[in-house]
């Protein structure tokens, strides 16, 4: 047992949202919350570890909730053209973008990608991210899509949490799209079977899997149990935000196109709005998704990096707090709300995950700083000191 002693804050993501001078006891889970001067003296007697964090703040671990986190190789040279100003869909069209790295990856030994991705997970680490949702996607066929999902799950809980997701991510070459879709379905009774993935996504999008191949590979999907995400309205609108509330997805992602009408039918519904401002930036696409509407007419909103070689290549979710304030105009503490429960909520893991409660898993950052707004305010700086996982010291 464990106790973070006289926090000058700690940002609970949960009620009270704010504790000042406060205490915080845990094994590998949460085990005691409050103020100092309630901390009981048995914890005091008991700890084998006291560490006082007087004038640091204490936040949850962060919880990103779309990562495209298997695959080989860099798209650094893409990065380079896009900078010329290149369009990303574009440059898909002269050979780039997604298949380059599926060949990328189906060249890799699964030894080869794991420790590329290792390396990775460290980078998530040093920002303060403490559980993930992840991608397959980069494989396509069978035995390559599968391969990214051994993986994934191979590297859940070293150290990370990682929720697991079978994305339909590109039409291969000489197929149709309804071909890629029909055999994609063919692959979710192996995946299923075998636990590889809780959620399915697709990239539902202008000239990828449109209205009718969406539909049909996510009701297939459905019917195995799997949870529904979607890639979708982030170019176009094609009506793939409607489609997923239809579907009852447990999120839609992306959302740049989305309408006033969209908005309404999303507040009605408990889809989840995964917003990705990094990919929008730093494709440098100056359209954003209306985060302040949507969050105004009672959606929930949860943030995440878009980890990919293609068009967010950051592992950091500090970055994408600051671009949720500056650019998409959400308060601070909305930011981090939406970067640790609502995310959770978003991977169906916020009984575990995503806020400082007694019984949730230990997953606890440290800053040094004296006010958690420093996290916005000190723009671009790491001040996270240490990082525990499940009651583990990370950092
Ligand atoms: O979320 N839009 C589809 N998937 C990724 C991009 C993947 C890539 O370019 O490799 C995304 O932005
Ligand atoms: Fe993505």
């Amino acid at each position: 047992m464990k106790i973070l002693k006289s926090a000058k804050q700690i940002f609970t993501s949960s009620n009270p949202l704010i504790i000042q001078n406060g205490s915080i006891v845990f094994d590998e889970k949460i085990l005691w919350i409050g103020k100092d001067e309630d901390l009981p003296k048995e914890y005091i007697k008991e700890a084998k570890e006291i560490i006082d964090v007087s004038n640091k703040v204490i936040m949850p671990g962060f919880v990103d909730p779309h990562t495209h986190l298997v695959f080989y190789g860099d798209r650094l040279n893409e990065f380079e053209l896009r900078l010329k100003g290149f369009d990303y869909l574009k440059i898909r069209e002269m050979g780039g973008g997604i298949l380059k790295t599926v060949k990328d990856t189906r060249k890799a030994s699964k030894d080869e990608i794991k420790n590329y991705v290792k390396k990775i997970i460290k980078n998530f680490i040093r920002y303060g991210t403490t559980t993930i949702e992840a991608k397959s996607g980069y494989g396509l066929d069978f035995e390559n899509e599968i391969k990214l999902l051994e993986i994934i799950n191979e590297l859940n809980e070293n150290p990370l949490t990682i929720a697991p997701t079978f994305l339909l991510h590109d039409v291969e070459e000489n197929k149709s799209a309804m071909d890629c879709v029909n055999e994609a379905i063919s692959y979710l009774k192996f995946i299923k079977d075998r636990n590889l993935a809780v959620f399915v996504d697709i990239f539902c999008e202008k000239g990828v899997f449109e209205i009718e191949e969406t539909k049909k590979f996510l009701s297939e999907a459905k019917k195995y149990g799997f949870l529904l995400k979607l890639h979708t309205d982030e170019f176009y609108n094609i009506g793939g935000s409607k489609l997923g509330v239809e579907l009852n997805a447990i999120s839609i992602d992306h959302l740049n196109e989305i309408t006033k009408e969209d908005i309404e039918i999303i507040s009605k519904s408990n889809t989840i709005c995964v917003l990705l401002p990094s990919t929008s930036f730093l494709l440098r696409k100056n359209k954003y998704p209306p985060a302040r509407e949507l969050i105004d007419n009672g959606c929930i909103v949860a943030l995440g990096t878009d980890f990919n070689p293609g068009t967010s290549f950051t592992q950091n979710m500090q970055f994408i707090i600051l671009l949720a304030v500056v650019i998409l105009k959400l308060t601070i503490e909305e930011a981090i709300l939406s970067a640790t429960i609502n995310s959770a909520k978003a991977i169906n893991m916020d009984k575990f995950v995503g806020s400082l409660e007694v019984g949730k898993f230990a997953d606890i950052l440290v800053f040094d700083f004296e006010d958690y707004r420093y996290l916005v305010y000190n723009s671009a700086i790491n001040n996270l000191e240490m990082v525990f996982k499940k009651g583990k010291r990370l950092i």
